[in-house]
């Protein structure tokens, strides 16, 4: 018999299903999209699907919860879906939720569907929203996904490995023309106020300075970096620039100004280097996931029905140390994002030879 990570084995499937009163799930993406919460979908719809549970999928997050938009999911509904990027259930942010009015009818709409558990697939802030809708008979497992990566408890979020191997082609590209021309390139990377697709995307692709809003840097410094790598013979240099960095730069900036075209006009002055600036944008949120981001959706989606089956509400599955790990969502308010600094420190000797 083969004896699954998860207790997929044939006796423990029993058991599940015995143990299990439950009937009918649903699931939600939420805020941002991300590549791979497709893989998510049908991971959550095939493991429900397995365990016979009825699955409702909501449209449009939490404003489809509140008018209402409920379509039934089965196994051929998430057919041809891992591959692809965005979201089948499509995602929006609700004012509406905000209120106590919006969530009421939520429950309400929950409660008149039969919904006994709820997947929500997004960031920190749907699951917050989702915690509002826990209790009296409902529960709620949050799965992280955003391309920012930002979410403690838990390694990466679905979608962080994809936007950084974009990120990385683009960076490819640039240093053709970059090259070509003896030029430097600031290329701004999404994030909101995290930097770790700059951080992963800058070691990654060899970029000559990383800026992010975890470490603190002077642009003068920056700009004795670039001249001592053209002194050193280099025939390009990239500065990789997260876009939360607006807070670190200093005086001078206008408000409107994005922080790359910041960095460019900083570093053109005072060195007098022909520099271009690429904001990469949403580009960074689309294309089809990675492997990596299809394996991450597909083992946190199983578990997050095992988990409701399990009785458990109120948590958010990740990754940890490669094995997935549980947190209460209360806990994961509390804690800080971590992040390697020590990438930074050898994203930094490697680009500075
Ligand atoms: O959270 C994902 C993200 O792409 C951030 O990196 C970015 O700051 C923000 O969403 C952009 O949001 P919008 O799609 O509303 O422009």
């Amino acid at each position: 018999m083969w004896k699954g990570e998860y207790g997929f084995a044939e006796i423990a499937d029993i058991g599940y299903r015995r143990a299990s009163r439950m009937k009918t799930i649903a699931v939600l993406t939420s805020g941002g999209d991300a590549p791979g919460m497709n893989a998510a979908i049908r991971a959550v719809v095939r493991t429900a699907g397995y365990h016979q549970l009825n699955v409702l999928g909501v449209m449009r997050g939490f404003h489809g919860l509140i008018h209402d938009e409920f379509i039934e999911l089965n196994p051929r509904s998430v057919a041809d879906i891992i591959h692809r990027g965005g979201t089948i259930l499509k995602s929006a942010r609700s004012q509406e939720f905000t209120t106590p009015e919006g969530q009421a009818k939520a429950v309400e709409n929950l409660r008149r569907a039969g919904v006994e558990g709820l997947v929500v697939i997004g960031g920190d802030g749907s699951f917050r929203g989702a915690l509002r809708l826990q209790g009296d008979g409902i529960s709620v497992i949050g799965i992280p996904a955003t391309i920012d990566n930002d979410i403690p408890c838990t390694d990466f979020s679905i979608g962080f490995d994809t936007t950084v191997n974009t990120v990385i082609e683009v960076i490819n590209k640039i240093r053709d023309t970059a090259t070509s021309h003896e030029r430097i390139y600031v290329v701004e990377v999404m994030g909101r106020h995290s930097g770790h697709i700059a951080l992963y995307a800058g070691l990654a692709g060899g970029a000559e300075t990383i800026l992010i809003p975890e470490v603190d840097f002077s642009l003068d410094d920056v700009c004795e970096r670039l001249v001592s790598g053209y002194e050193l013979g280099k025939a390009h240099s990239i500065v990789l620039v997260a876009e939360g960095v607006g807070g670190n730069l200093k005086a001078g900036r206008s408000l409107n100004e994005s922080s790359a075209f910041h960095v460019a006009n900083y570093v053109m002055e005072k060195t007098g280097f022909e520099t271009r600036v690429t904001v990469l944008g949403h580009i960074q949120r689309g294309g089809n996931p990675t492997a990596n981001d299809r394996i991450l959706a597909s083992r946190l989606g199983a578990r997050a029905v095992e988990m409701l089956m399990e009785g458990r509400s109120g948590y958010m599955v990740g990754i940890i140390n490669n094995e997935i790990k549980a947190t209460p969502l209360e806990e994961v308010f509390q804690q800080e994002k971590s992040m390697d600094l020590e990438f930074h420190r050898l994203a930094h000797i490697l680009a500075s030879q």
